[in-house]
């Protein structure tokens, strides 16, 4: 999206804002301590549930004193049936906190409100903007579904980065001037119009900006499905033995996958001749491939791997300790090597022919 119309974006959310806000009981107070109780009842809970809880709890609790007087056991009965009850006492817990540290004043700073039990980035963001009116982004699921959609962001939201990034989108786009009420608008576009299953697109005041609209693709985003496949790689390892069973195992450059660990001896692709003649340039040393006797499959992060076992005989040539460093192994005796998952389940193999190599999880 230009930068241009970016800009646009908090004017015409405010406008919209204006007339179709939700008028809810904990709006039009700038009181921290119920923008504080509203915002842990709405951790977990729908509007509609809170509002009724919201209303009897500050009748019964009026302000923070009066809850960090509380027995715990009264803020839980006036809890019962919300759910999420370590709510109830993570806010009991923090209002004797804020009397007893704080002086009776909840905290204004994304640090002190954080020491708070209960308060995670995105409460503490929500009392921030809308109680002290720092213009501190509010990040939660309706937020997320809004921005993916009007960035036209495609990856999938299960992946930190993609947070990350609709994160720093939202920084960029609260404004300095009622960042409460921008926080708050993006909630209610997010759970009126820009709804998960069928967005009331016609409706949105966004729209002439939104990405995922220009494109058809609205109603599939935010895309949470798992990473794409990964790229699958060949390669191929040689199982090499001294005259007493041992194996050789070379040493990995220090920098690069899994560097300074141990592994055979190997190189890309399934050739038995590529494999020949990478032993001959990496180790010095002149190997008859024989037979592929099993393959291993791993996944690692951003690719997966297939990886051909040859049987090797050592013609010529002595395994030195430079440049790449290498010595002989019992198959048995590896337990104080650092070794990848993957030659791990080489040894496995070679030690019980009839182990079945899994592909493990992704590590
Ligand atoms: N969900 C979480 N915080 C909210 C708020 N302040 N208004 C409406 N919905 C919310």
């Amino acid at each position: 999206m230009g930068r241009n119309v970016e800009k646009e974006i908090p004017r015409l959310l405010f406008d919209w804002y204006r007339t179709n806000r939700r008028d809810l009981p904990w709006r039009g107070t700038k009181d921290p301590y119920r923008t504080w109780v509203a915002e842990i009842m709405l951790q977990q809970t729908r509007v509609d549930t809170v509002i009724p809880y919201y209303e009897r709890f500050l009748k019964r609790f009026p302000d923070v004193r009066a809850l960090a007087r509380a027995r715990e056991d009264d803020v839980l009965k006036a809890w019962e049936n919300l759910g999420y009850y370590s709510r109830a006492r993570h806010l009991s817990e923090a209002a004797r906190i804020v009397v007893e540290r704080f002086g009776g004043s909840i905290p204004s700073t994304m640090e002190g409100l954080r020491a708070l039990p209960g308060v995670g980035a995105y409460t503490a963001g929500a009392i921030l903007s809308i109680a002290f009116g720092r213009p501190i982004a509010a990040v939660d699921g309706n937020v997320i579904r809004v921005i993916a959609r009007l960035f036209g962001i495609e990856d999938s939201i299960a992946r930190p980065g993609t947070r990350k990034k609709i994160g720093e989108i939202v920084r960029r786009l609260v404004p300095t001037e009622e960042p409460g009420h921008f926080n708050e608008a993006l909630m209610d576009l997010g759970s009126g119009i820009c709804t998960p299953r069928r967005p009331a697109c016609p409706a949105c005041p966004l729209s002439a900006a939104c990405l995922a609209l220009a494109r058809g693709i609205q109603a599939s985003l935010p895309a949470r499905d798992k990473a794409a496949a990964l790229p699958r790689r060949e390669a191929s390892v040689a199982v090499i033995r001294d005259g007493g069973g041992r194996v050789l195992l070379v040493k990995r450059p220090r920098r690069g996958l899994l560097g300074g660990l141990w592994r055979f001896p190997g190189a890309e692709g399934k050739e038995a001749r590529a494999l020949r003649s990478a032993l001959k340039k990496q180790q010095g040393l002149d190997v008859v491939v024989g037979k592929e006797i099993f393959t291993v499959e791993h996944a690692y992060s951003h690719f997966s791997v297939t990886v051909h076992v040859f049987d090797c005989r050592l013609r010529a040539g002595t395994p030195q300790a430079r440049p790449v460093p290498a010595r002989w192994v019992a198959t048995g005796g590896t337990a104080r090597l650092a070794l990848s998952k993957l030659e791990r389940m080489i040894l496995q193999r070679l030690k019980n022919p009839r182990d079945r190599a899994r592909t493990l999880p992704r590590g």
